[in-house]
């Protein structure tokens, strides 16, 4: 039995707040899953982070490409980072700007490379083939142009992988970047040889990274650019030390928070705070997750072998990443009943599952986990889902994805109304994608 949340968890008082909204607006009238974010959480994050770092904070629009949460970000004073053509498309139209908007997608054909290079955003090579494009297409740019340019090189530091092998980016043999050990010099002969190049860039890896695990990987890389700046009268100017801050998925707590983190990166490498660089940081999860709810009503609750089980509206068309990463990677939620009235199992639980919409035997969201009586018409909130897994939603068994809501608060406290910010898809839109 899964013991690691053996109930169903109390809750952030916003979050009962919006679960009374929804029901008070019918919402689920019309919709048995939706998404609702916190705006005020999400500033505060945005806040800290710019408050605590200097120089270009972005935000992973991997993370949440949601149009309207985008443009939040702009108004927080953050940029875009984005890993395809397509996130370097949306982060345009959002409004980000382009020197705030750092392209780091491991696979840039020479089109996307020239639309990049001309729109001037700050890029971060994957590879050696992809450099010598680059060069080929700056090489061929007049001065005045060139030295706007922020390009660097993604140095993979090849250091040990943090908790999840599948999310750690920065190890020996990564896809992602070149090897600092494999390739140390040939890597300096470029900044040698092309002034126009002043950034440099890492990105070990998303959740299950310790704060010293991330640092000692920027360390490693700190000591490439100090050899490179003696070399080149100081050319690196732009140091990325990418994203990665890992979230609490147990609690409701922020932790570690963006100032415990800034603090650490401090003590260890001080020259990043003292104005010799300008620092880049790329954070997506913890921007995000603990900003964001999914709601999904109960269709139905039944028995199979003695097994309670409660059918959910979210399973593997939103949590793809975590269902494969059963048991490792674990979602808390809070069972309301069909009124919202918050459950805490004292007047009855059993172990059940909560099985997932999908066709598949694998798609359950929570597995043999104690949990409140759950009723058909009862709704279930999943804590920790507002980074990644909107963004990860699975075209499988054409289920629609939900729509997305917003609540703020007038005084910081008290929630009154929620809005819409997204439409949920249609049919139509779903059979678009197959026609
Ligand atoms: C290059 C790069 N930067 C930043 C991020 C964001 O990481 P996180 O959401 O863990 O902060 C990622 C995530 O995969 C990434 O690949």
């Amino acid at each position: 039995m899964d013991t690691t949340y053996s109930e169903s968890v109390d809750c952030k008082q916003w979050k009962k707040d919006a679960m009374n909204l929804a029901i008070k607006n019918n919402i689920f009238g019309d919709e048995p899953l939706i998404m609702v974010y916190n705006l005020d959480h999400f500033r505060a994050l945005a806040k800290e982070s710019n408050d605590r770092f200097n120089g270009i904070q972005t935000m992973a629009v991997k993370s949440n490409p949601v149009m309207s949460l985008l443009k939040e970000a702009i108004k927080s004073g953050l940029g875009a980072e984005v890993a395809s053509f397509g996130e370097l498309k949306i982060a345009e139209l959002a409004g980000f700007t382009p020197d705030k908007i750092i392209y780091d997608s491991p696979i840039k054909t020479i089109q996307e490379l020239e639309y990049a290079i001309n729109l001037g955003v700050v890029i971060n090579v994957d590879n050696f083939q992809e450099m010598d494009r680059v060069v080929e297409i700056v090489e061929k740019l007049d001065e005045k142009k060139k030295s706007t340019l922020v390009i660097g090189i993604r140095v993979n530091p090849q250091v040990q992988a943090g908790k999840y092998a599948d999310l750690s980016t920065g190890v020996p043999t990564s896809k992602f970047g070149i090897g600092l050990d494999d390739s140390r010099e040939r890597i300096i002969s470029y900044y040698t040889q092309y002034n126009w190049m002043r950034g440099v860039h890492l990105h070990v890896g998303s959740q299950g990274f310790e704060m010293y695990q991330t640092s000692d990987a920027v360390v490693k890389v700190m000591s490439l650019v100090k050899e490179i700046n003696g070399l080149t009268n100081n050319q690196i100017t732009h140091v990325n030390v990418g994203g990665g801050l890992s979230v609490n998925f147990d609690t409701e707590q922020d932790k570690p928070t963006f100032t415990d983190y800034s603090t650490h990166l401090k003590e260890r490498i001080p020259e990043l705070f003292d104005g010799s660089f300008t620092l880049i940081s790329e954070f997506g999860r913890s921007y995000w997750a603990k900003c964001g709810v999914v709601i999904s009503q109960v269709e139905y609750a039944k028995k199979s072998g003695g097994r309670d089980i409660a059918v959910v509206h979210a399973g593997a068309n939103l949590y793809i990443r975590t269902i494969y990463q059963h048991p490792l990677w674990k979602l808390r939620v809070t069972v309301f009943d069909s009124t919202g009235v918050y459950q805490d199992g004292k007047d009855g639980a059993s172990v059940m599952d909560l099985a997932g919409p999908c066709c598949f035997a694998a798609d359950l969201l929570v597995k043999e986990r104690l949990l409140p009586t759950i009723n058909k018409g009862d709704y279930v909130m999943v804590h920790d889902s507002g980074a990644y897994f909107y963004s990860s939603y699975s075209h499988y068994n054409l289920r629609l994805a939900p729509p997305i809501f917003a609540v703020e608060s007038v005084d910081g406290k008290t929630y009154d109304s929620i809005k819409q910010i997204k439409k949920g898809e249609t049919i139509e839109q779903k059979i678009a994608f197959f026609s």
